[in-house]
């Protein structure tokens, strides 16, 4: 495994390897089996495995947040190594942002705007899209991983990739959970023993949310409140809790096809963020996380 920090190392390093697949999976570190499902479906699908570690400034709405962002460079590169990364891109922020940097990439409508970007700011999804767009222009890669557990910001992706005509196939891994259904994620490592058992308020709503919908539930309304009602039950005020469609996040209207229950909540200072695919009782079941 060898380690670049700069995109003219990188297209050295992959210079003589793009005969076979690349394949990219973009992280800002602080590893963990989340990232590891994303590693090993590169692994298993290309002939070269890049994954990327920057702690990008620009998706950050709270300067507390980064600077609060753990960082384990060497952990990093040891479960890296571990899952057989042929390459890792670990640039500073002046390679990403050079004096003078001048150029976003937006993804307008609801999309970008609801949801985690009402939350967080226009300028999240917009600093993701813009440094997703430079992590796919250095490495060219053949797919791209993403984890479903963070769904806008697969939408956003996909959707700047076909509008900007990226030539990256986008692969989608399941949310990988701990074994009492909380989402693995970097923040986790944040909550106490307590805030931990209260967390796992919300994939318990995610739960009863899809088997309201298998039995027959079709209220969108409905099943927001049956979620709203376990965290609250738990003390969890979520920001949201929404039932949309999983390609335009339009709310729906009606249970008549699949459907993404998204939520996020702070669990004392900690805020979680949690999604679940969802279909009407007689459906097919829709898969994903
Ligand atoms: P980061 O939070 O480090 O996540 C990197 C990738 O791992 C993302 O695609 C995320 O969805 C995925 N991931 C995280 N937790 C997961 C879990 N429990 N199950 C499955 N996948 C999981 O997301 C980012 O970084 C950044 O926004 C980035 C795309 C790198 C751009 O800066």
């Amino acid at each position: 495994m060898i380690v670049v920090r700069t995109v003219a190392a990188l297209r050295d390093a992959l210079r003589d390897r793009r005969a076979g697949a690349v394949g990219l999976v973009p992280t800002m570190g602080a590893l963990h089996e989340g990232h590891a499902t994303l590693l090993r479906a590169a692994r298993s699908a290309d002939d070269t495995v890049v994954m990327s570690i920057f702690v990008n400034p620009a998706q950050f709405d709270e300067q507390a947040d980064l600077a609060a962002y753990p960082r384990t460079e060497e952990a990093d590169l040891a479960l890296a190594e571990a899952e057989g990364v042929d390459v890792v891109f670990a640039p500073e922020a002046a390679e990403v942002y050079p004096a003078g940097f001048a150029t976003t990439v937006s993804v307008a409508g609801l999309i970008a705007e609801t949801l985690e970007g009402a939350e967080r700011g226009r300028s999240h999804f917009d600093g993701v899209a813009t440094v997703v767009t430079k992590l796919l222009l250095a490495a060219l890669p053949d797919r791209a991983y993403f984890g479903a557990k963070d769904a806008q910001q697969v939408a956003v992706i996909r959707r700047l990739v076909a509008d900007l005509g990226v030539p990256v196939e986008l692969v989608v891994c399941p949310t990988s959970r701990d074994a009492d259904g909380l989402a693995r994620s970097s923040r986790n490592t944040r909550l106490s023993p307590d805030e931990r058992a209260r967390a796992l308020a919300i994939p318990r709503a995610l739960e009863e949310v899809t088997d309201a919908a298998a039995a027959g539930t079709t209220d969108p309304e409905a099943l927001r409140a049956r979620a709203i009602a376990v965290l609250e039950a738990s003390g969890i005020h979520p920001d949201y809790v929404a039932v949309v469609d999983p390609a335009s996040f339009a709310p729906i209207a009606r249970l008549d096809g699949p459907a993404l229950v998204a939520i996020a909540g702070r669990v004392g200072a900690t805020r979680l963020i949690d999604n679940t695919l969802i279909a009407p009782s007689g459906a097919l079941a829709p898969g994903g996380s």
